[in-house]
């Protein structure tokens, strides 16, 4: 049974990093007329109140977004993704979050359309009301490993995929890159955004070594840490690995990520990765 609930972590370091690239991905694939095709495999329940019991049980918000909305002085990237996150609130004052869902909705045109899963029996019902009968977005209670790669490729051959597990089932970092090979094969030109936490950094060695060895090109990791690797502090980096991504991302994560290494560090220790894992 699952019991990992995002609410918990909504609009924290993770979520920035994440989203950020997630709305540079976007902004890309809609700058063509060609419509897209987008495919969230693990969705969660979309829009989160920060006031809500489970984000002030540890306000990790307060060390993700919190930290950049007031400021002025924010890198472009940055910017772009905390204007979208000041669409989402309609005020200056932050009060909601908004999952991968919605940041998606957000930049769908009406011929682009979005395939959402979701395994948990409660998120599933808030993802449904949280997306609020869109004719461009289907919802699935399915398991979004499984069964989305049924939906590749798509019709028009443009498209991403975003794959975001908690990792609550530690088989989840084999199934990833299983998965990423299989739809790799029925989807060679789509963009993969796969999300990886850093909890026991030899469990990430392996993620990186078996996409190394998959057969999978064109792949870039981007990672972005607040606090100094250890077996007892939990999270203390996450990162995307991405493949195929638009040639505007490496350059954007450039000047993004040394400025979020030191403005969202803790105690100084801020780091950042930004590497090749496979060429073109
Ligand atoms: C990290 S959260 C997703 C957050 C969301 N993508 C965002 O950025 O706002 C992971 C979600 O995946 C769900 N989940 C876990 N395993 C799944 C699976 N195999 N298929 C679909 N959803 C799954 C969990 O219930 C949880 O809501």
């Amino acid at each position: 049974m699952l019991s990992y609930r995002h609410s918990f972590h909504a609009g924290n370091f993770a979520d920035v990093l994440k989203h950020l690239i997630l709305i540079n991905i976007l902004e890309y694939l809609g700058k063509k007329e060609k419509p897209f095709t987008c495919i969230d495999t693990h969705a969660g329940p979309g829009d989160y109140a920060l006031d809500s019991e489970f984000a002030l049980k540890n306000k990790e918000f307060e060390n993700g977004i919190t930290r950049l909305w007031q400021r002025t002085d924010l890198p472009d990237s940055v910017a772009h993704y905390v204007k979208v996150i000041k669409e989402f609130n309609n005020t200056e004052t932050l009060s909601r979050y908004p999952g991968s869902p919605l940041i998606i909705k957000q930049f769908l045109r009406n011929k682009d359309c979005l395939f959402l899963y979701e395994l948990h029996s409660t998120e599933i019902q808030l993802l449904t009301a949280a997306v609020n009968r869109d004719r461009r977005i289907k919802v699935f209670h399915a398991d979004g490993l499984k069964n989305s790669v049924g939906l590749l490729p798509p019709k028009e051959h443009r498209g991403l995929v975003l794959i975001d597990p908690s990792y609550e089932i530690k088989s989840d970092y084999e199934q990833v890159v299983e998965t990423l090979i299989q739809m790799h094969k029925r989807f060679a030109t789509g963009t993969y955004a796969l999300w990886y936490p850093v909890v026991d950094r030899s469990r990430n060695q392996q993620l990186e070594k078996a996409i190394k060895s998959s057969g999978l090109k064109n792949v870039q990791l981007f990672e972005l840490g607040i606090k100094t690797d250890t077996h007892e502090h939990g999270m203390t980096a996450s990162g995307m690995i991405v493949v195929n991504p638009p040639w505007t991302l490496a350059p954007e994560m450039q000047q993004t990520l040394p400025w979020l290494a030191d403005t969202l560090a803790i105690e100084g220790a801020g780091k950042y990765r930004i590497e090749t894992l496979m060429g073109e």
